[in-house]
């Protein structure tokens, strides 16, 4: 049995892709299944903690006995995750918020005729970004999906978005990212330390990533 280490203990969890809306029926998102951002709410939650999962649209069942949010675009992720952050004592962003959204929506499904057409993209905002900023005693933790240089990248993120704590996981190895049920990470502290987590499940790497909380929410 889990040891009740978290109790009393209020994690946010974000999870799963977001979609930013074409037109009524079409969608730029990306490949996010939600599994790793599911996993460590299950965890946090069998560890006692009071648990929000702020999701997009994900297949896969949410953990029982969690609070559960269901949002579609990146707006409305951070909406719902501003709107509780003074309720909350961690926040970990294993969301993968889409970075660019179409300019405009169409109010109609658009017709194909044109041979070609382009949609314009603007930046989203970065949630995490926008926390590390309002952050007061929260526990801050991101993740970092990277294809290249992922210890630098993961670190200039880390710094930038004033985080506790980043998972970074090389997307291009195999059983590492996306719609699998095993990860390999990196785990990259505000005071230097890197921790290697070589293949596991995703369930295992979020009972770590929980321990690691816990024992930075006792530092802190
Ligand atoms: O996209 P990026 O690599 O910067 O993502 C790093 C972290 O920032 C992730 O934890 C992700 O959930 C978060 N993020 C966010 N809002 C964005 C982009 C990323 O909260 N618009």
């Amino acid at each position: 049995l889990t040891p009740k280490k978290l109790a009393g203990t209020r994690i946010l969890v974000t999870a799963g892709p977001t979609q930013e809306e074409i037109d009524p029926v079409r969608f730029v998102s990306n490949h996010s299944s939600g599994k790793m951002g599911y996993a460590i709410a299950r965890q946090a939650r069998l560890r006692g903690a009071q648990v929000t999962l702020v999701t997009g649209p994900c297949a896969i069942a949410p953990p029982y006995g969690v609070e559960v949010v269901r949002v579609q675009s990146a707006a409305a992720m951070r909406e719902a995750v501003l709107a509780r952050l003074d309720q909350i004592d961690v926040v970990v962003k294993a969301a993968a918020v889409a970075d660019y959204r179409p300019k405009v929506r169409a109010g109609q499904k658009v017709k194909k005729g044109a041979e070609e057409i382009v949609i314009e993209l603007e930046k989203n905002p970065d949630i995490l970004g926008e926390l590390g900023r309002l952050k007061g005693k929260q526990v801050l933790v991101g993740f970092a999906a990277e294809t290249d240089d992922l210890v630098a990248n993961a670190k200039a993120k880390l710094t930038r978005k004033n985080l506790d704590l980043i998972v970074a996981n090389d997307v291009s190895q195999e059983g590492a990212g996306f719609n699998v049920d095993t990860n390999i990470a990196k785990l990259l502290f505000a005071d230097g330390r890197l921790e290697d987590v070589p293949l596991t499940g995703k369930q295992e790497l979020a009972g770590i990533i929980l321990d690691r909380i816990e024992q930075l929410r006792k530092a802190g």
